[in-house]
């Protein structure tokens, strides 16, 4: 596995890292037992850039990464660790709203670092800019954490360039995470330049469009009844159907390198810029295998070219989020790309 640096600050991080969200929320039911061999062999495969939120769960996703660090003494040292605050839920799982007051920065760092049972985080974000603190005021507190030796580098999510440049006048910016994938490319009209000019590294999540890119999801009768996908638009029954023209692409260009679709759509994002890097979420061993193989395959410029002609013809149908949520994307365009 390649590492490949995220930002100006040091941090060094595997360029397929592990998106653990699905292993306890959203994407429909799991085994613990399950969960903790993918995580080994996410170690194994030298997948070493981990990331979580204490709202996956909510809470119990973090409280999973902690059960594995104590059943394995050392692997703690050999991650990168990425956790989130700010989206607030009940223990019901109800969204509660966003917060980036500095109070509730400090104890959010406080409660994760308890449930992950680990002295420091890698990497601590801001899951989604809370509109009603100015970013200076969350940042500042960010900070301060790092200050107090319980954060090391520090991160936003879903947020605009505007507030990019102004978190960096406070703190340096270490990564964005926001969506990109095959599917959802608005960030390269803005948000990857700014990144780029501000030296900022950049994580893609759902870099497998949710799963749908792999062509392992064939009808929304393959998800679970309590799948969050299922209310996705772009998963809904008028777009579903047609988006799977995308994923027929996706496969004929993989068999062409030999290689699978998920492997492609990674590949894809590994070969745009040397400073993004991707956390595919998995909840299966041969996946995790699978899915590191992507850091080995190179797309050349030639063929990034033909790819983005073919894409040229193939429109994705739905936003890439329900209503509810699309105000929470600060930096996205109007049609959510
Ligand atoms: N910052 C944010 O707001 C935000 C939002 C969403 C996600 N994230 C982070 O990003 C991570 C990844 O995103 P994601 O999980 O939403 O989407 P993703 O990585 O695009 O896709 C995950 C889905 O793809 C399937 N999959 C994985 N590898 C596969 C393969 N090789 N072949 C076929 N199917 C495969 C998984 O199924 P199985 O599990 O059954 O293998 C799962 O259903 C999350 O875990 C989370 O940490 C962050």
């Amino acid at each position: 596995m390649q590492n490949r640096k995220l930002g100006s600050q040091g941090l060094s991080v595997s360029a397929i890292g592990l998106g653990c969200m699905g292993m306890s929320d959203f994407y429909g039911s799991s085994e613990e037992k399950t969960n903790l061999a993918v995580l080994a062999a996410a170690l194994e495969q030298g997948v070493t850039f981990w990331d979580t939120a204490d709202m996956y769960g909510p809470w119990t996703n973090e409280e999973l990464l902690g059960r594995f660090f104590r059943q394995h003494p050392g692997a703690r040292d050999k991650v990168k660790l990425a956790t989130k605050f700010a989206n607030m839920r009940n223990a019901g799982g109800e969204f509660l709203g966003v917060n980036g007051r500095p109070d509730y920065v400090k104890s959010a760092c406080d409660a994760s670092l308890r449930r992950l049972g680990v002295e420091h985080i890698d990497l601590y974000y801001q899951h989604r800019v809370d509109p009603q603190v100015p970013i200076e005021e969350t940042v500042g507190a960010m900070a301060e954490l790092v200050a107090a030796g319980k954060v090391r580098y520090l991160g936003l999510s879903e947020a605009s360039a505007r507030t990019l440049r102004r978190a960096s006048s406070v703190h340096p910016i270490t990564a964005l995470q926001s969506e990109y994938s095959l599917w959802s490319r608005s960030v390269e009209a803005e948000i990857l330049p700014t990144c780029r000019e501000l030296g900022i590294g950049f994580v893609a999540y759902s870099p497998l469009g949710r799963g749908f890119l792999t062509g392992a999801i064939r009808s929304r009768a393959d998800l679970e009844a309590s799948d969050w996908r299922l209310n996705n638009p772009r998963f809904a029954e008028e777009n579903f159907q047609l988006n799977l023209q995308l994923v027929a692409l996706v496969e004929q260009l993989a068999a062409a390198r030999g290689c699978t679709p998920a492997q492609y759509a990674l590949a894809w994002l590994l070969s745009q810029d040397q400073r993004i890097v991707a956390i595919p979420g998995t909840r299966s061993e041969q996946r995790i295998a699978e899915n590191a193989g992507a850091a080995a395959l190179v797309l050349d410029g030639a063929e990034l070219e033909r790819l983005d002609s073919a894409l040229a013809g193939i429109e994705v149908h739905g936003s890439r989020y329900p209503k509810a949520a699309v105000s929470l994307l600060e930096g996205d365009t109007p049609e959510l790309g």
